[in-house]
């Protein structure tokens, strides 16, 4: 199996999406923690609750970005991780971090990459005026939200949404983006190439409309 670590900040939807994928399907998958930047993420409860090894790492605890990100990588290296699943991670992760674990860190976003990087994406959209929103899972590089697309997910803009609209109708399609991601990075079927694009094997479309 592979082994992953799941990085939550809050409700962990995407997270519990992931870990139930792998439980209902038996995927080759082993969780190896579930740790929060924030240690009253409810995230945390319904990990500790399904039985999960579930951490918080509170960055408030740390003087420094830098401190927080070496604690980080220094627990992460003891558990050894394939993949670091970021699922609702709200911390941005410093150049060092991401090349110490260069290829093994994934994001899930909430915008189609690469429109609307940052925060407040559902808002961003509406004010752009765009007729297509969505998410994005990609290969995390030092360059915030900017690292090579795996997988996109879609949905349609309607004449009444709200940001809370968008986010709640885009929910279900994250996680059933960052769930056949997970599939494929269990089946080793893609993988970030030395070329810094993604390699894919026996995979005809990466793309889904909800
Ligand atoms: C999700 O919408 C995810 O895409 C977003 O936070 C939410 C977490 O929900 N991530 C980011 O904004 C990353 N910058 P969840 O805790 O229920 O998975």
């Amino acid at each position: 199996p592979i082994r992953v670590a799941i990085l939550i900040s809050g409700r962990g939807s995407n997270m519990q999406a992931l870990a139930e994928t792998v439980a209902a399907e038996g995927l080759p998958v082993e969780i190896c923690t579930v740790l929060s930047n924030r240690a009253d993420a409810a995230g945390l409860d319904w990990a500790r609750a399904r039985g999960l090894p579930a951490e918080a790492l509170a960055h408030r605890d740390f003087a420094s970005r830098e401190a927080f990100d070496a604690a980080l990588q220094a627990r992460l290296d003891a558990l050894a991780p394939d993949y670091i699943l970021l699922a609702g991670f709200m911390r941005v992760l410093g150049a060092d971090f991401v090349r110490h674990f260069d290829g093994r860190i994934v994001n899930i976003h909430p915008s189609l990459l690469p429109a609307f990087p940052g925060l407040h994406t559902h808002q961003q959209a509406l004010a752009q005026g765009v007729q297509w929103h969505g998410c994005t899972v990609h290969f995390v590089t030092p360059v915030l939200d900017h690292g090579p697309i795996i997988a996109q997910g879609a949905i349609p803009v309607q004449a009444d949404d709200t940001p809370d609209t968008l986010a709640a109708r885009l929910l279900p399609v994250e996680h059933q983006v960052y769930t056949q991601t997970l599939r494929w990075l269990a089946q080793r079927r893609v993988r970030l190439g030395a070329d810094g694009r993604v390699a894919v094997a026996d995979i005809p479309h990466r793309a889904w409309a909800g």
